[in-house]
């Protein structure tokens, strides 16, 4: 035990009235004896609370009142400079068996984690007042729903979970006298001594653990306050504990968009894509099709995460558990995806982003031109020359999904909407081609797992480096990868009508590093025959690494792009395909023990495929 125990006995005040969970009750007693916070707060979820908070937020200097004129009802928090991301390296997922967790999840033995846990949680909300938040992930009181309740001392999570969750009173109105909910403990780990003065976000800069045990479900985060280490119905809940829930009773749980594609004849079609943290998920779920395509549309179901299910009729369904957008702000425009603007135009949190003189946020790529002067977030003074970036790279906003002006009508709907094709896609500046599909599930699973992807702000480590990351679950998945993947083939046995399965890159590089494809909205063209594939009407020819489009199997209309430039975007070269497929080896071999051995057989085929191929492989040329 690291805290000194003392003689602390703290009277509480009775929870409200309306709740009537007594284990509930009684769990929040312990942890209370145990964090041993100043007061004790039921959040009800309602409006006045979430103004209050706010208010409460604003007085401390965690929050800036946003120009009410600019940004209505918005804030503005900068987070430690040390708490900017999800942590990987300290986050942990603590089966029973180390074996369970596999070789990409930081493991230990649940007993030995519990340990330090307690020491580190002990009084580490003290000074501080204890929140207990219940919430739901997916529509409430929805049969497919789950409820956690989170324990936390910071009033920033507070408000971030009353946007990205359903939240409050109304939940413990579906939990009743004994549902069941996951436990989630977190604290900032800064308990405070008596008359000592707080700072604008608490967190512990020498301590972050953001540890799940997935046979107790539960959850506990220490040290941080930021993002998916600290809103823990995220990445913690609705990933980590939800795989391994999913895996146990045969659904799967994401790191997907869910997007709707409505054709002019009116036929609509739904999607999941999965691309790695800030690789464009958001701004594909929003997404505006080019002005020529007249009468196409695209609603939003979700844009992170998505857990899926196998349909009576042999399609899969999909809903979104989460009822907000934690969108990175950098690269963020009226340009590149104005749907993400109007959702942030009020009734929003932003953290880590610049504040303009007139009281408004900015960040980079938010405008052409940027303001002659503003605060960054740091809270220095910035101007354009100073060197220095206005807003964080992982800079986020946190908006309500209802504000998204193509939210999709489905989009509460707890039976989910019937999915027709799965997208995965990395950041890869040069190797992978614009647009495949591949030739059968298998080989979809196949692709999926050898998905490649430069490092991202997203997570703290470095940035631009190429790695694995397998359904870009890689820092998601609750238990062993390989048995995930075996959970994926055997998911796709058990379904009579599959989604096909495509991959996408928009991030190849040309010689002077620029983007070959214009990407954002012009995604609609890839997006559109993919649709079309995935109904089977499309053209595509057989290429090594599965079907591919040829140039005029794209709808060019409204934009030049050339056959030249095409083969920019879509050539594959036989050297560099080969290093690729011989480098899926590096991760076959991490994860042996429990490798589907279909996996090993795809990849000597791909070998063989491309053995024939010539050197350098342009698909217009066939
Ligand atoms: P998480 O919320 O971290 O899971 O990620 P996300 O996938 O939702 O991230 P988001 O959509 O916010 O990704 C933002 C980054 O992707 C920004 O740097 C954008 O500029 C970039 N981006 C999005 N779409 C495109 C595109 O089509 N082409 C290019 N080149 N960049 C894109
Ligand atoms: C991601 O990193 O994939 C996110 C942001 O969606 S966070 O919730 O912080 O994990
Ligand atoms: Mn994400």
């Amino acid at each position: 035990m690291t805290a000194q125990t003392l003689e602390y006995e703290k009277v509480y005040d009775d929870p409200p009235e309306y709740v009537r969970h007594e284990k509930l009750v009684k769990w929040v007693g312990e942890m209370a004896a145990h964090l041993q916070p100043d007061s004790i707060y039921w959040c009800d979820g309602s409006e006045a609370e979430y103004d209050k908070m706010c208010d409460l937020l604003v007085d401390v200097g965690t929050f800036i009142r946003l120009n009410p004129e600019k940004r209505p009802n918005s804030y503005l928090a900068r987070s430690d400079q040390g708490d900017v991301a999800r942590v990987e390296d300290r986050t942990f997922v603590c089966s029973v068996n180390k074996a369970d967790a596999g070789p990409t999840n930081n493991w230990m033995e649940p007993g030995a984690m519990h340990n330090i846990l307690d020491g580190l949680f002990e009084g580490s909300m003290r000074g501080r007042t204890m929140y207990v938040i219940p919430f739901s992930m997916g529509p409430l009181g929805s049969p497919i729903a789950y409820v956690g309740v989170q324990l936390s001392d910071s009033p920033y999570v507070v408000t971030n979970m009353r946007i990205m969750t359903r939240m409050g009173k109304k939940v413990l109105d579906v939990l009743g006298e004994d549902g069941a909910f996951i436990p989630c403990v977190h604290s900032v780990g800064a308990p405070l001594e008596p008359g000592q003065a707080d700072v604008t976000w608490p967190c512990n800069r020498e301590q972050k653990y953001i540890v799940h045990f997935p046979e107790e479900r539960a959850i506990w985060s220490y040290g941080s306050g930021y993002g998916g280490n600290a809103l823990l119905g995220k990445k913690c809940l609705a990933l980590r504990i939800a795989s391994t829930i999913a895996r146990d009773e045969g659904w799967l749980a994401e790191h997907m968009l869910i997007m709707g594609v409505e054709s002019p004849e009116g036929e609509k079609t739904y999607v999941a894509a999965a691309f790695p943290s800030a690789c464009g998920k958001t701004n594909f779920a929003m997404l505006i099709p080019p002005e020529s395509f007249d009468g196409w549309k695209v609603t939003t179901i979700g844009d992170d995460i998505a857990w899926i299910k196998p349909g009576a009729d042999g399609q899969v369904y999909a809903i979104n558990p989460e009822s907000g957008y934690f969108g990175v702000a950098p690269g963020t425009s009226y340009k590149s995806n104005p749907n993400a603007m109007e959702s942030c135009k009020a009734n929003t949190i932003f953290t880590n982003v610049g504040l303009t003189d007139d009281g408004d946020v900015w960040w980079e790529g938010m405008t052409d031109e940027a303001p002659a002067h503003l605060i960054d977030w740091t809270g220095q003074d910035w101007t354009p020359d100073c060197g220095r970036k206005a807003a964080h790279p992982n800079a986020r906003f946190t908006a309500p999904a209802y504000q998204n002006p193509v939210i999709d009508s489905e989009w509460e709907n707890p039976q989910g909407v019937a999915i027709k094709a799965f997208i995965f896609g990395g950041r890869r500046n040069s190797v992978v081609p614009l647009v495949y599909q591949a030739f059968n599930w298998s080989f979809g699973v196949y692709l999926a797992a050898t998905m490649g992807s430069e490092m991202t702000a997203a997570a703290a480590g470095t940035i631009g480096q190429v790695r694995r990351d397998p359904f870009a679950m890689l820092p998601f998945c609750g238990y062993h990868m390989a048995s995930y993947f075996n959970h994926w083939l055997q998911f796709g046995r058990e379904i009579s009508n599959p989604p096909r399965i495509f991959g996408v890159n928009w991030f190849r590089k040309d010689e002077n590093g620029k983007f070959v494809w214009p990407g954002f909205g012009e995604n609609m063209r890839v997006l559109k025959w993919i649709v079309e594939r995935a109904h089977g009407h499309a053209v595509a020819v057989e290429s090594p690494l599965g079907w591919m489009p040829r140039y005029e199997d794209i709808d060019w209309t409204g934009l030049e792009f050339s056959r030249e430039q095409f083969n920019n975007v879509m050539s594959v070269d036989r050297e560099q395909w080969l290093q690729e497929v011989l480098s899926h080896e590096e991760l076959f071999i991490k994860l042996y023990d429990r490798l589907p051995k279909e996996l090993v057989g795809i990849r000597e085929l791909l070998l063989s495929g491309l053995w024939r191929s010539p050197q350098h492989w342009e698909i217009s040329h066939e």
